[in-house]
C-alpha cells in the first residue's frame, strides 16, 4: 500500500465511514473489521470491497461553490415546456430505446452521423457501459492525473485495472478537458497525437464543461432548443471567472491556473484543508482537491453568481490575512 492509494482513497472518505487504518488494510487486501459481523449476506466481489464510494461532501452553507454546478437554472420556458410534456407523455408505453430523435438533432449539431451518437443517463453510465463494453477484467485504463475521481470508480466497479504512470500501453485512456480539477484544456493536436500513440485503442475525451472554453471542442451546447440562453449563462460565468482569478491572483501567496472551464484550481499558503474549514465557518463551501496527484494545497471553486463569487472572495481574504 503505497501513498498514492492512501491519497486516492482519501478524498472520498467521510470520517464518520472509514478511518485510515481501516482504507489501509483494505487496499492490502484485509477485510473490512465489519465484514465478518455480516458473511451471512451476499458479499460484493473481492475486487470491489476495498474501495471507496464515490461521493461528495454536501455541507448545508449559503454559498455553494464546491460542485460545479451552473449557477443559473434552465430557462423559465424550457422548465414549462417539460412540465406541459410530463402532462401530455405516454408514460404507460416504453419510450424511444434508441433515442432516435435526439440522436438525430446531437448528430446534426456536431457535423455527425446518428450512428455516430450514443446517449446515457449522465456520465457515469456512459463510462458504465464504455467500461463493460472495452474495458473489463484483464483489460487496463490510463488516466492522464490529475483527473477527476469517476473514472478509476467505474473502471474499477467494470473490473478493468487502472495503471498509474504513463498510460502507453493502456487499452482505454481518458483525457479529461477541461480539466477537473485543473480547469486546463487539453489542445485538440496533443489529443490527436495520444490517438496516433494508441492506435485501435479507445481514448476518451471527457468534455464535462467544454461549454466554458476558449479552445475548439468536439463537443457543443447540449440544450439543443434553448441554446441562447445557455450562451448566456456561460458568457456570464466567463465573465466572473476572470474577476476572480484576477483577485485571487491579487492576493499574497496565492497561486491561480488559469482555467477553461467553469471552476479555479489555486493553491494557498496556508494547508488547505484549514483554508477549507476557515470558509465553510463564513458560510462558503469550495472543494479540497489537495488528495488528487501534483496538487498538494490545492483548493477549487467553481464561479457562482457574483454575489456567492463576493462572499467567496471576502471570506478568503478573512481566512488568508
Ligand atoms: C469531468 C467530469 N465528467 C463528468 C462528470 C459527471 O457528470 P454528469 O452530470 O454527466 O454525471 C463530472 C462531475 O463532476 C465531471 O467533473
Amino acid at each position: 500500500v503505497g501513498d498514492r492509494d492512501r491519497r486516492r482513497v482519501r478524498p472520498y472518505l467521510g470520517k464518520d465511514v472509514l478511518g485510515d487504518a481501516e482504507v489501509t488494510g483494505m487496499l492490502a487486501g484485509r477485510e473490512h473489521p465489519e465484514a465478518a459481523l455480516r458473511r451471512d449476506r451476499p458479499q460484493p466481489r473481492i475486487d470491489l470491497a476495498a474501495h471507496v464510494p464515490y461521493r461528495s461532501p454536501r455541507p448545508h452553507v449559503p454559498v455553494r461553490l464546491d460542485t460545479n454546478e451552473s449557477p443559473s437554472p434552465p430557462p423559465d420556458r424550457l422548465r414549462a415546456e417539460l412540465a406541459a410534456l410530463a402532462g401530455t407523455h405516454d408514460w404507460h408505453r416504453y419510450g424511444d430505446l434508441d433515442a432516435t430523435a435526439l440522436r438525430a438533432r446531437l448528430a446534426d449539431l456536431h457535423g455527425r452521423t446518428p450512428a455516430g451518437v450514443w446517449v446515457a443517463a449522465g456520465t457515469f453510465e456512459l463510462l458504465a457501459q464504455l467500461f463493460q463494453a472495452v474495458g473489463g477484467a484483464g483489460r487496463t485504463l490510463g488516466v492522464l492525473e490529475p483527473a477527476w475521481g469517476g473514472y478509476r470508480q467505474v473502471a474499477a466497479a467494470a473490473g478493468t485495472t487502472v495503471i498509474d504512470g504513463d498510460p502507453a500501453g493502456a487499452d482505454v485512456v481518458v483525457v479529461c478537458s477541461p480539466n477537473n480539477p485543473t480547469g486546463h484544456a487539453t489542445p485538440a493536436d496533443m489529443v490527436a497525437r495520444l490517438c496516433e500513440r494508441h492506435p485501435g485503442r479507445l481514448v476518451i475525451v471527457d468534455e464535462a464543461y467544454a461549454e466554458f472554453s476558449s479552445q475548439p471542442s468536439a463537443a457543443g451546447l447540449l440544450a439543443l432548443d434553448y441554446l441562447e440562453e445557455v450562451a448566456a449563462t456561460v458568457a456570464l460565468v466567463v465573465r466572473e471567472r476572470q474577476r476572480v482569478y484576477d483577485a485571487l491572483a491579487r492576493l499574497p501567496g496565492v497561486r491561480v491556473r488559469p482555467s477553461d472551464a467553469n471552476f479555479l484550481c489555486f493553491a494557498t499558503p496556508e494547508p488547505s484543508g484549514e483554508v477549507r474549514r476557515g470558509l465553510l465557518e463564513r458560510g462558503v463551501a469550495i472543494r479540497d482537491v489537495s488528495g488528487l496527484a501534483h496538487l498538494p494545497d490545492h483548493l477549487r471553486v467553481t464561479i457562482g453568481v457574483p454575489a456567492d463569487n463576493r462572499a467567496f472572495l471576502a471570506a478568503l481574504g478573512e481566512v488568508l490575512s
